[in-house]
């Protein structure tokens, strides 16, 4: 099996795995990147939605020989406990989340929402966020969040 190359957050990183496997594996298993999550392993849930080139898309689905070259964000890459993403803050602000399960692939979602759209519309957040399963029925406090990390993005008192 041949390594290859992509960027997961910024970094470059190599990678010796077979070309089928699922990105979702490679980000767990061999980056050790855990926020992205298993769901069903089918493409209906989105809790392991990152961006790919600026796009979400359900790593579970997506084989490594998909993403070869292109750029790979995580929920990882969003921010950190000192320096959280708006989105981050937001949802902490909102406590928009029982579980928290499913929250990574809905703030990659958000994401790749606000970086084309920095001030939509509740239907347009609930658009963006509409392939994300929350089985904890937090769907009020997620679109809050989302407005609220809008708004935070726009007064410039987060990243
Ligand atoms: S685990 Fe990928 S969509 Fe459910
Ligand atoms: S907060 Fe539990 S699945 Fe969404």
């Amino acid at each position: 099996m041949e390594p290859v190359g992509l960027s997961v957050n910024g970094n470059p990183v190599i990678v010796a795995a077979s070309p089928d496997t699922p990105l979702l594996d490679v980000l767990r298993n061999h980056l050790g990147l855990m926020g992205t999550k298993f769901g069903c392993g089918l493409e209906q849930c989105g809790c392991c939605m990152v961006l790919v080139d600026g796009n979400p898309e359900k790593s579970c689905g997506k084989p490594l020989s998909a993403v070869v070259g292109k750029e790979i964000v995580t929920i990882e890459g969003l921010g950190t406990p000192d320096r959280p993403h708006a989105l981050q803050q937001a949802f902490l602000d909102e406590q928009a989340g029982q579980c928290g399960y499913c929250l990574p692939g809905i703030l990659i979602s958000a994401k790749a929402l606000l970086d084309r759209n920095p001030s939509p519309s509740r239907s347009e957040i609930a658009e963006a966020v509409d392939d994300n399963i929350c089985r904890c029925g937090s769907h009020i406090r997620i679109l809050r969040a989302v407005e609220r990390a809008a708004h935070l993005l726009h007064e410039g008192v987060a990243r």
